[in-house]
């Protein structure tokens, strides 16, 4: 009897995915989206690694319990060093920020694309590795700076062919929220449990919100009437001005990290079947000060890839696939694959993208293979082709042939 070796799963690790080139195509889209608008704003680019010593995230300042205790990723090194897995950016750029403050300049404008991991269950927009784009400004207190941020976010929604309509931008002030507590004279773990609520409450029915406001000494249709915070007044006022006007106060944003100080604001889908928050931001304004005892105030938001395809899905703004490959060359027999290859050698030397067979299975399969990996266009080199140096170019959607000799070849593809 043999012994079958079980086999190894072909699954992905539990809440990470694989990029196949269709899922790379978007990612790469995605990117240049995400490049092309912060740069417009004057954003420059920056990189950290993945690893991070995990004081990183469990000082004061820096914390959020539930991230910290259950949703890092977390381990000893060899050197026994405690290490984590970012599980966002904020505090990782804070560190850079703070390590080069006297060298660079400010307002200084910053973005960058990391993968981030949190050990979250799966579900519908949230993994446990994401990409997320982090648009952030240090060093001023502007409100000027709150709105630009706040632009930045609403462009890239444009630059994917999102209308006012399809999205809506909530503002908070954590400045107003603190100051309520004060007002209320909440001690610090009532003001964390209102906090909570706040933010729990699109989550929870309306019944249940009054209820737990109630138990927390507050009256709910009160603070809901509460004036809109000067803050926010201004920001959204500086943010119409710019021509953006699906923005609205709304109390109950307050944004899950502690670090958030000033004006806070997340992104929300107005889609029934994706109605949800796509992203957030907010100012923070003590984040440097874990490296050093002078702040420098930040303002920024993180955008995950994740929440941004379901937005982009549901609303039939997905690019269509193609491949970077214009042209498929299938072999007539093996015989011809020299000649093949030099065809396709002479037409990368000017710039087409060309894949070969080699003629391991018969033609008609060698179509299918072109068909499945999604190329546009299909040319059979055979004898005949090769002696009369006249190839026929298969548009592979509509079946229509185009006749050329070899050295028109190259200007064909080039003018598509
Ligand atoms: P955050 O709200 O935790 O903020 O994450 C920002 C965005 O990242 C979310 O709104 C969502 O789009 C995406 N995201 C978060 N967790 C997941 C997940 N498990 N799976 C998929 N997507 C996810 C921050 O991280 C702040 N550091 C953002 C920031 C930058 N604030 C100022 N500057």
């Amino acid at each position: 009897m043999t012994s079958k070796k079980e086999k190894l799963s072909t699954e992905p690790y539990k809440g990470v995915r694989d990029f196949y080139p269709e899922d790379q195509a978007f990612f790469n889209y995605l990117l240049a989206t995400y490049r092309s608008v912060a740069e417009r704003f004057g954003y420059v680019e920056y990189h950290a690694s993945i690893l991070e010593p995990s004081d990183l995230y469990k000082s004061k300042g820096a914390e959020n319990e539930e991230m910290v205790n259950e949703q890092t990723y977390t381990f000893v090194d060899r050197g026994q060093r405690e290490v984590t897995l970012r599980p966002e950016m904020t505090p990782t750029v804070a560190r850079m920020v703070a390590a080069r403050r006297r060298e660079l300049g400010f307002p200084l404008r910053l973005f960058s694309i990391p993968n981030v991991f949190r050990y979250e269950r799966p579900q519908r927009g949230r993994l446990r590795e994401h990409w997320q784009l982090n648009v952030d400004l240090f060093g001023s207190k502007s409100l000027a700076a709150d709105a630009e941020s706040i632009a930045v976010a609403a462009d890239i929604m444009r630059a994917f062919g999102a209308t006012e309509d399809d999205f809506e931008i909530r503002i908070g002030s954590r400045t107003f929220l603190n100051n309520f507590l004060k007002e209320k004279g909440l001690d610090e773990e009532r003001g964390r449990k209102f906090i909570t609520l706040l933010d729990r409450r699109s989550k929870i029915s309306a019944g249940d919100f009054h209820t737990q406001m109630h138990e927390l000494g507050i009256d709910a249709p009160s603070f809901d009437q509460l004036p809109v915070p000067s803050d926010v007044a201004e920001v959204i006022e500086l943010v119409r001005s710019l021509g953006i006007h699906n923005v609205r106060f709304d109390s109950s944003i307050v944004r899950g990290f502690a670090y958030y100080t000033g004006v806070v604001f997340e992104v929300f889908d107005t889609h029934p079947d994706n109605n949800r928050a796509l992203f957030g931001g907010g100012r923070y304004d003590n984040l440097t000060a874990l490296f050093d005892d002078e702040p420098i105030t930040g303002v920024g938001f993180g955008m995950g890839d994740v929440t941004m395809r379901d937005f982009l899905e549901v609303r039939g703004l997905l690019p269509a696939y193609l491949p970077p490959t214009k042209l498929y060359i299938a072999v007539a027999s093996v015989e011809n694959v020299p000649d093949a290859l030099t065809i396709a050698q002479e037409l990368r030397a000017q710039g087409v993208a060309v894949a070969v067979d080699f003629g391991d299975k018969k033609l008609a399969d060698q179509i299918k293979a072109a068909t499945k990996h999604r190329v546009p266009y299909l040319l059979i080199v055979g004898q005949n082709e090769v002696t009369s140096n006249t190839f026929a170019v298969r548009d592979l959607t509509s079946g229509s042939e185009t006749k050329l000799s070899r050295k028109d070849l190259a200007s064909f593809f080039l003018s598509l």
